[in-house]
């Protein structure tokens, strides 16, 4: 039994349509989606279609489907993250239907699947936080003290947008990476594949290389806002929400 896990594409469909001719190729037994389908990039009506073609088995909520219908302003609402997010938000509601976002908003924040009587714990970002930040490099005490509540074998989650595979006391812990927007300086796009057989298991990350200058100017052709973070992010693959990128644009 082969089971992808895709996770983060935010609205990259060049990145994605890259990441469904690999799964072609793969061919795995069913696909699991780990959220951040949308926002932050230029197409995230064409990323819908792209998850819908692979009908994948789960979906869960990422953090930012979960905005579409609850966000407030914080208690600084001229922030530049708060700007951000209600210009992406904004951005995407014009090519996302109501219902689309209203389905993206209330998927599941996390599920347990079943094969092979392996279980497998699936969540965006913690098994009780769709925002938690747990990177690779977290101490094993503090990652193992998140699962306590847990049995499973394997949990699988994204958001950091690093892809990485590591054993804690109790289970593997795998972060599929993102395919739209990684941060973690290799700007191909990422996901996992678990590969359970009748001897063990075994996880594969994989990386797909994919036209980043098109995703880009697709961007810019768009006309999306802060497309320069975009850029930033697609070419160093590095975090681009700072405050210095954010003054560079307004200060034009
Ligand atoms: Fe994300």
């Amino acid at each position: 039994m082969r089971i992808a896990f895709i996770s983060d594409m935010h609205g990259n469909a060049v990145a994605f349509e890259e990441v469904v001719k690999d799964l072609e190729d793969q061919s795995p037994d069913a696909v699991v989606c780990l959220g951040d389908i949308v926002m932050k990039g230029p197409q995230p009506k064409e990323c819908m279609n792209l998850l819908n073609s692979l009908k994948p088995i789960s979906v869960i909520r990422g953090n930012h489907e979960h905005l579409y219908t609850r966000y407030q302003k914080g208690s600084n609402p001229n922030s530049f993250k708060d700007i951000l997010t209600s210009e992406s938000i904004k951005y995407d509601q014009q090519y996302l239907s109501i219902k689309e976002q209203e389905w993206l908003s209330n998927l599941p924040e996390n599920e347990t699947l079943t094969f092979s009587d392996r279980k497998i714990d699936i969540f965006h970002a913690s098994p009780k936080s769709l925002n938690e930040v747990i990177f690779p490099w977290a101490p094993i005490e503090d990652v193992d003290k998140l699962y306590l509540e847990s049995t499973s074998d394997f949990s699988f989650y994204g958001h950091v947008h690093h892809a990485f595979v590591r054993n804690s006391t109790y289970r593997t812990i795998v972060n599929a990476g993102s395919i739209g927007l990684p941060f973690d300086k290799d700007n191909r796009a990422s996901y996992a594949i678990l590969d359970i057989g009748t001897k063990g298991s075994s996880v594969q990350l994989r990386r797909v290389q994919y036209n980043v200058e098109k995703a880009i100017n697709i961007a810019y052709d768009r006309k999306m806002p802060f497309a320069h973070m975009f850029e930033y992010a697609l070419r160093k693959a590095e975090y681009p929400y700072i405050e210095q990128l954010f003054s560079s644009a307004t200060d034009q």
